[in-house]
């Protein structure tokens, strides 16, 4: 049952701290800042390509990132689009991130993979699900059944597991602040939680025609998760964009009727950017609502913040989702929205 919450949704996003210990339990050493996934840690991909859709779409591009970072060629590719325009694979690892593991788009997009003689792995939720049984290898997120249809709690198991990958298949000078945020970060999580203030940004905007979401860096996934999630459950449009991208068209929407949520970790370059970029949408009069550590100065841009405990920027991405997932969930909320069930959507899609 939904144990006292009002939606599974609700439920799920509480249950976000237990969900990530259970994702990083036996499989992260902090003595030796070292990461144990198996078979997997020997993988070491000289290339890596993500297919995936959705929500598993953003995990997979901020998956994406974490590779590049690391010296590995990486991108990941709408599951979709990836057999109608095929790239070069070379000896790249294809991996496909569904946390059902019966979407069928990402279903086709491993099939054309491994026809083409590719490795792949699954990184999903769903032990036995098809996508663990076709592919060469599966990486569990284990963030327990979701039964809203929006993806919550497995999102943020993703990115999780995903940087797991990414620590035990690749070197990273950071790896032990990494993975000292990753130990970090389910009592943040719960901290963020107990004390958001997005009940009351969703109650402020909740007449709102539309809602934009911005970021750079690992915040662009982000910020395309916190569009979609508001889009899904809430019936209204939003966008998500790359901090930067705004102004070249999207900019003329902006007006004092359009929340821009704007999302900043740290006080360095990409920090500063972004806040250059929210005092163009300030100064069109749109409400900005910060999802910040509070490192930089965009509070003084903002007519809201939603705050986020200081961790390294990969943690921070986990922890400005969990704001946007539960800015999303009150706007739906106050709006009487179907949350669980979204009107035309379906959990699992097993259609192209
Ligand atoms: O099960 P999958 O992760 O493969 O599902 C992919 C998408 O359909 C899914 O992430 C969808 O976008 C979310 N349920 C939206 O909240």
């Amino acid at each position: 049952g939904k144990s006292g919450y009002d939606h599974y949704m609700l439920k799920e996003i509480h249950e976000q701290p237990r969900a990530l210990r259970q994702c990083l339990r036996g499989r992260v050493d902090e003595l030796s800042a070292s990461v144990d996934i198996g078979d997997l840690g020997d993988l070491s991909p000289t290339g890596i390509q993500f297919v995936a859709c959705g929500t598993s779409y953003h995990a997979a591009f901020y998956a994406a990132q974490l590779f590049q970072s690391a010296g590995i060629p990486a991108q990941a590719f709408l599951a979709s689009e990836y057999a109608t325009s095929p790239p070069p694979i070379g000896d790249a690892l294809v991996v496909g991130v569904t946390q059902s593991g019966e979407t069928a788009d990402t279903l086709s997009a491993l099939r054309e993979a491994r026809h083409r003689g590719a490795r792949t792995l699954a990184v999903t939720n769903v032990v036995g699900s098809t996508a663990a049984r076709e592919c060469d290898h599966a990486l569990y997120i284990r963030a327990g059944p979701e039964i809203g249809v929006a993806a919550s709690k497995t999102f943020s198991s993703q990115l999780g597991a995903l940087n797991l990958l990414a620590l035990a298949t690749t070197r990273s000078d950071e790896a032990r602040d990494i993975i000292a945020a990753l130990r970090d970060l389910p009592g943040q999580v719960q901290e963020l939680i107990d004390d958001s203030d997005a009940k009351e940004v969703a109650e402020h905007y909740q007449d709102a025609k539309s809602y934009f979401f911005i970021g750079r860096g690992h915040m662009h996934p982000v910020a395309l998760e916190g569009a979609l999630k508001m889009k899904e459950i809430t019936y209204k449009h939003a966008e998500g964009f790359a901090a930067g991208e705004l102004k070249h068209g999207t900019l003329a929407l902006v007006t004092e009727d359009t929340p821009v949520f704007a999302t900043t970790v740290g006080d360095g370059e990409q920090a500063t950017k972004t806040v250059g970029n929210v005092k163009e949408v300030e100064a069109r009069d749109a409400p900005v609502v910060a999802v910040t550590d509070g490192q930089s100065d965009i509070e003084r841009y903002a007519d809201h913040v939603l705050t986020i405990p200081e961790t390294h920027p990969r943690a921070a991405a986990v922890l400005a989702n969990v704001q946007l997932q539960l800015a999303a969930y009150h706007t739906a909320n106050f709006l009487g929205r179907s949350i669980d069930k979204p009107r035309n959507l379906a959990k699992s899609v097993t259609v192209e």
